[in-house]
């Protein structure tokens, strides 16, 4: 990992439906590493995510992504959007077929597929374990491998920096650590850039290189056992949140129940 920031945000401000949703956010993103981004509900996670990417614009502050303005590095950047695992299209497509879509841009559009996709499409299926289910139909896998398989469509397009929004949505508790292994893997052996968008604050923790945690502002910024040390992913979550250390160092959040703490956050 390199100390070269491939994202650079700037105070930015994002203002959506008269709604401050991210007020002043300066941070930046080392190139080779695992960042994982926490944040309540509603912190701005999300939308931080669309904004490198283009989708959103800022009223003020800037973003660069590989030095240039978002939009304009399209192709070097992966995204799995939050909940895209819930998506059927009904549609009798395999995996193959999901997964190849991902080799298809703004400038490949209607073009028979090559060899070239086609090889990439396996080492994408092989990367996240889902080869052997090549034929299966897509609408037919489990959500932790609807992950994979899009994980493994924003993977062979060939990015430098992966954007996953939620990914371990519907991935059983079991199997966040091979799923968590298997990014390790795939951002090692394609020397690229993995940020993640996560709830799973304990697990990601131990996992990532920096770890930033969002709420409107930016609560913390740095690699996590740095990061953890001063409270301040409780802040970030309010009041209600007590982050509660377990074995091998790893912070839990612990939510109280309705009615315990105060009526913020
Ligand atoms: N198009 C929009 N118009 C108005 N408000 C919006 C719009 N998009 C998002 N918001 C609001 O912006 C805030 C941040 O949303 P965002 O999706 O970035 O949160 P998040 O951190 O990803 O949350 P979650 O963990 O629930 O996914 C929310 O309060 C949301 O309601
Ligand atoms: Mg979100």
């Amino acid at each position: 990992m390199s100390n070269l920031n491939i994202v650079e945000v700037e105070g930015l401000t994002v203002i959506l439906g008269g709604c401050v949703v991210l007020d002043d956010i300066t941070l930046n993103i080392r190139a080779g590493s695992f960042t994982g981004l926490i944040g309540p509900n509603g912190a701005g996670k999300s939308t931080l995510l669309k904004v490198l990417l283009g989708l959103i614009q800022p009223v003020r502050g800037t973003a660069r992504v590989f030095g240039h303005a978002p939009g304009g590095s399209h192709g070097l950047i992966g995204y799995v959007p939050q909940s895209a695992n819930t998506q059927d299209s009904g549609f009798p497509v395999s995996v193959q077929d999901v997964v190849m879509m991902g080799r298809l841009g703004p400038d490949r559009i209607g073009g028979l597929y090559n060899q070239a996709d086609r090889d990439a499409t396996w080492e994408a299926m092989e990367g996240v374990g889902l080869a052997s289910m090549a034929k299966q139909r897509f609408g037919s896998l489990s959500g932790g491998e609807r992950q994979r398989a899009l994980i493994a469509r924003a993977m062979c397009g060939g990015p430098r920096l992966l954007l996953l929004d939620e990914p371990t949505t519907g991935v059983d508790v079991v199997a966040q650590d091979d799923f968590y292994n298997m990014l390790t893997r795939l951002k090692e052996s394609h020397k690229i850039t993995i940020a993640l968008v996560s709830h799973d604050v304990g697990v990601i923790t131990s996992m990532v290189d920096d770890l930033i945690c969002l709420n409107q502002k930016v609560f913390l910024h740095g690699p996590p056992g740095e990061a953890l040390k001063d409270g301040m992913i409780g802040k970030a979550y309010g009041s209600q949140t007590e982050i509660v250390m377990h074995g091998h160092d790893v912070p839990h959040r612990h939510l109280p129940v309705h009615g315990e703490g105060d009526e913020n956050g």
